[in-house]
């Protein structure tokens, strides 16, 4: 399931009860993140835990193209030998990120304050996806960008020569925009300050810390006023990769709605940057007992005792709770579904610009399986049918999207009839074992 290959279909039937322990994957965020600072620092940072999901390979490709020395030891276990900030060369061919926006983002803004051209792309989904988010603050630094109409890709970066620091106040609630900028500032002389008026995930801030870099965040009128030193000298870290909440998601929200189910995910992260659709999960009536709280890789963590849950109710999502679960809502929408009255989605418009239009997608295949399902730009509404009363019977179009995949997947677990996928091959990108644990745990899925 590479992501890059034929198309897979699969089918999920009803399944049985879920038991036994689902221990998912590094968190896809961070193990970019450690890749890439790790390409920065002088000396080894040493990783474990790392997502070998093709999105994660793809970065560790691009940061050998920049010259860092990236060896893989072992399941999870890696090694970068950084060139230090600033010390990236020039690559001798052109990048391709895959499916990954977070991956060409974040790159970007890494070489953008350094005197070398790159050109990036990727598949079909990341080269309709913008990129002018993150070019046009890098074009403050003094970077420039050559792209497709409506900022696609592919796209030529020519790093600026003599940077200058910025400030900038993002426009849309995006970490990978606010990491972009700050990464651009490390490599610029003086001060860079990222202003966001709703918080995002936290994890370029806290691990830049731990890289040795200077940097510091204010709660204002305005928001998380997010200030960072230039040109430190990062030193390099043991990154211990904690599991990907957003992958925890999925044997969590099977178990809630498959009969008779009881399953244990240890480890899954509490960072209030994103916890969101645990949190709501909780509002809308799931069993979930939040057990052995404590400390994993820097991230505050708990094991997570899931059962079925047959009386959930749709609730109305905050939508200032949106940048904490925005991955979370394709799934939150299948449980939505097997939940009594309906869930009401706000301010979700960011979802129209990820691996597909979620918002499309989810409305488009929740249909297929008798769902009703109402929809604006910025809104998704599902009407909840009950526990068990899914008709499902749909086949679903995934659009290169992983989190589609996974998330009619689970649907078919429950709903009276199967549920069929196009394309399960972008799963790859983020949870790669997937079919192996969900079926590990009495999950009925296969490929056609
Ligand atoms: C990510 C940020 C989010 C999220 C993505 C990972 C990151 O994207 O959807 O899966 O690692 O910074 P946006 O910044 O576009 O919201």
């Amino acid at each position: 399931m590479s992501g890059h290959g034929d198309a897979q279909p699969m089918k999920s039937r009803k399944s049985g009860p879920l038991k036994g322990v689902a221990a998912v994957p590094g968190d896809k965020s961070i193990s970019h993140r450690s890749l890439i600072f790790g390409a920065m620092a002088v000396g080894e940072t040493r990783i474990s835990g790392l997502l070998e999901g093709q999105d994660v390979l793809d970065t560790a490709k691009a940061m050998r193209a920049f010259g860092a020395t990236v060896t893989r030891h072992g399941e999870g276990a890696w090694t970068v030998n950084g060139v230090g900030v600033g010390g990236f060369r020039e690559p001798a061919d052109v990048i391709d990120c895959g499916n990954s926006g977070t991956g060409v983002r974040l790159i970007m803004g890494t070489m953008a304050t350094t005197p070398i051209t790159a050109t990036f792309t990727g598949d079909a989904s990341l080269r309709k996806r913008p990129m002018g988010r993150v070019t046009d603050p890098l074009s403050l630094f003094g970077t420039r960008a050559y792209g497709r109409q409506g900022g696609r890709l592919p796209m030529t970066i020519v790093g600026a020569a003599n940077p200058v620091p910025v400030r900038y106040a993002l426009p849309v609630a995006s970490a990978q925009v606010k990491s972009a900028v700050l990464l651009a500032g490390l490599n610029a002389p003086g001060e860079t300050v990222v202003i966001e008026k709703e918080p995002t995930r936290d994890h370029s801030e806290r691990m830049l810390v731990g890289f040795g870099a200077k940097l510091s965040v204010e709660r204002t009128g305005e928001g998380h006023v997010i200030t960072l030193t230039g040109q430190p000298e990062l030193r390099p870290q043991t990154v211990a990769v904690p599991r990907d909440p957003s992958s925890a998601a999925f044997p969590v929200c099977a178990a809630l709605i498959v009969e008779g189910s009881d399953i244990l995910v240890p480890g899954v992260s509490q960072n209030l940057t994103r916890n969101g659709l645990y949190l709501t999960l909780v509002e809308m009536g799931a069993d979930i007992e939040f057990q052995n709280p404590r400390e994993e890789g820097g991230e505050p963590v708990a094991d997570l005792r899931v059962r079925f849950s047959g009386n959930m109710n749709g609730i109305e999502v905050p939508p200032e709770r949106a940048p904490s679960m925005i991955d979370e809502y394709p799934i939150l929408s299948v449980v939505a579904a097997f939940s009594t009255g309906k869930t009401v989605m706000r301010g979700v418009k960011e979802l129209r610009v990820k691996e597909s239009d979620r918002i499309d997608a989810m409305a488009r295949g929740l249909e297929a399986c008798g769902v009703r399902i109402e929809e604006d730009e910025d809104t998704l509404i599902v009407h909840g049918m009950g526990p068990g009363a899914v008709p499902g019977g749909g086949t679903c179009a995934t659009h290169l999207d992983h989190r589609i995949a996974m998330s009619f997947l689970v649907a078919g677990m429950a709903a009276q009839k199967p549920v069929a996928v196009d394309d399960a091959s972008p799963i790859g990108t983020s949870f790669p074992i997937f079919e192996s644990l969900m079926n590990g745990l009495g999950a009925d899925i296969r490929r056609e």
